[in-house]
């Protein structure tokens, strides 16, 4: 039924979805945030109703729901503490089965006096058919609190799909933040300052919210149906997601904004809120954390015991090193979590009191890190976009190393945790070298072509050091500018794992490349000298990166 999906609908979501049904439409997930009954001010919808009458009212509107919905659909629907238990009830007994009761905590909701104050919503999952049904598990994954807290490479790469407790907002720990401990999301509540804020609803729900949902339990171009679209967040994440869409909205004012959000919104567009799908937390609490008095000689003795001969970086860019260490100084009683320790020994090292003779060098070999190099500093450049300040406060946080990997992984599959970071730490060693080289080097003529970036296009790029730019489909715009010892392999290696590439640039539909082949170790300075006259967005202008 083309024509009736991507729009909203004017009117009762009874009556047009009993419509819808009689038409054959089908929806693959329904999110439903009804009003509460709580006596909530909406334009046109009394929220003031006897509650037998609400419950009523429920029991037709779920029913009107499962008429549209797929056989292997699924319903998700938002409410309050006041009828959640009836409404569960009334689900199930529509025919529908539970498979998580969520439940979603904010702060800052309405200050009580006489009671405690408002703090969460219920979000009840449920499926069609309990056997079939889609979840996207890989979709969603946060990193584990054994990530986080332990270091611990035996923990999956992958994270873990999150807990039932949904926490959209930091609690207020002792030091009024959060413990690295624990394992949340920090994104806010749509409060009145927010930019994702549309401004005529009071009730809108947070995009990163119905995010998860939607990544979860569609897939793209599935039919994803709310027939309370109040200020239209969902249609407007599912349209960002390559979903289609239906609304219901019964305000006529809100269904003229809603149409106009619409209008504004193209697929692809970054879902709003502070959590990026690749780089979520701030590492605020790293910060924000009181600087703990930490017995050196015993963290020293700590990493003695685990560096097996190697330097601080080194063990600060091997999974396994850091997990040792994190044990060490557990079992020694140091107080605080690996952040602290890591952070500790930069420190010590900095002010050169680390005292721990560094015996063994390592490499690797320019075939190992030459295809993940591209990678590291992208990782370092979203990094950096979402807060943290260089390449030691990544390496130190657990949540920083766990999004970096990740990132780094999805770019240039099949590497290591310790290649990606190691790449890392190269880039800056390298970075202060080529400083030095760029402000002498007389720079060479370049030979300059540019091609779509399509395999076709590809064989005409040779074996050899080359530095590109990888540009929009009109060349006006580059995102990021490389170098590497053999072009044809990197953009081979580009073009596979383009999609990775996309979800950092949504907005270019074709992908364009420039390319110099430039004479054996002059590629970093040719680097340089793009990435200043560019400034592409997913190049690090980290402090190492930029000259002076
Ligand atoms: C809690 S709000 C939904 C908020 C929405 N989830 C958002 O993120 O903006 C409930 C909405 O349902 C609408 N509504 C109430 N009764 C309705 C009905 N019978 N059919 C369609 N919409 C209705 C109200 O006007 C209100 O905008």
């Amino acid at each position: 039924m083309p024509e009736s999906v991507n729009r909203i609908y004017q009117g009762d979501c009874i009556s047009v979805l009993r419509q819808l049904a009689r038409r054959g439409f089908q929806a693959q997930l329904v999110f439903a945030d009804p009003p509460y009954n709580i006596g909530y001010q909406y334009d046109v919808y009394d929220d003031h109703r006897d509650k037998q009458e609400y419950l009523q009212w429920t029991r037709a509107w779920v029913e009107a729901v499962l008429g549209v919905l797929s056989p292997q659909g699924t319903f998700w629907l938002a409410m309050g503490d006041e009828h959640v238990a009836e409404v569960k009830q009334i689900c199930e007994a529509a025919g529908l089965h539970l498979r998580n009761w969520v439940v979603w905590y904010y702060t800052f909701g309405v200050h009580c006096t006489k009671k405690f104050s408002r703090s969460h919503t219920h979000l009840l999952y449920f499926v069609r058919d309990p056997k079939r049904f889609t979840f996207n598990d890989r979709e969603i994954r946060v990193p584990s609190a054994r990530q986080l807290v332990y270091a611990d490479a035996r923990a999956s790469q992958e994270g873990r799909v999150p807990d039932n407790t949904w926490i959209l907002r930091p609690p207020d720990g002792p030091e009024g933040t959060f413990a690295p401990e624990q394992d949340v999301w920090y994104f806010a509540r749509v409060a009145g300052t927010f930019k994702e804020r549309a401004g005529f609803h009071s009730c809108q729900m947070p995009e990163r919210l119905l995010e998860r949902i939607i990544l979860a339990c569609s897939h793209p171009k599935d039919v994803v149906l709310d027939p309370f679209a109040g200020s239209g967040s969902t249609l407007v994440v599912a349209k960002k997601l390559g979903r289609r869409y239906v609304g219901c909205e019964l305000s006529p004012q809100y269904v003229e904004q809603i149409q106009a959000r619409l209008k504004q919104t193209r697929c692809g567009d970054p879902v709003e809120g502070p959590q990026d799908p690749l780089a979520t937390t701030p590492p605020s609490f790293v910060y924000y954390r009181k600087r703990l008095q930490l017995d050196r000689d015993e963290l020293r003795q700590a990493f003695r015991e685990v560096h097996e001969g190697y330097s601080l970086d080194r063990v600060l860019a091997d999974p396994v090193l850091t997990a040792r260490l994190s044990e060490e100084c557990s079992r020694r009683g140091l107080p605080g979590t690996l952040s602290d320790w890591l952070r500790e020994l930069l420190t010590m090292r900095k002010n050169k009191q680390l005292g721990v003779p560094t015996e063994k060098t390592f490499r690797l070999p320019a075939q190992q890190l030459d295809p993940v190099l591209d990678a590291a500093e992208v990782a370092m450049a979203r990094l950096r976009a979402r807060g943290w300040t260089g390449l030691d406060a990544v390496l130190c946080d657990p949540l920083g190393c766990w999004w970096f990997d990740r990132i780094a992984r999805s770019l240039a599959p099949g590497g290591t945790s310790l290649e990606y970071r190691w790449a890392a730490i190269q880039l800056r060693k390298r970075a202060r070298r080529r400083r030095e080289r760029f402000k002498k080097a007389s720079l060479p003529r370049l030979n300059l072509k540019a091609f779509p970036l399509e395999p076709e296009s590809l064989k005409q790029v040779p074996c050899r050091p080359a530095v590109y730019a990888l540009q929009d489909g009109s060349g006006k715009h580059t995102f990021y500018v490389g170098e590497t010892v053999n072009g044809h392999a990197r953009l081979e290696r580009v073009l596979r794992t383009l999609d990775a590439w996309r979800a950092f640039v949504p907005s270019a539909k074709r992908w364009r490349v420039e390319l110099a082949e430039v004479e054996k170790g002059k590629t970093d300075v040719v680097q340089l000298q793009w990435v200043l006259r560019r400034k592409p967005p997913l190049n690090f202008y980290g402090e190492d990166v930029l000259p002076g």
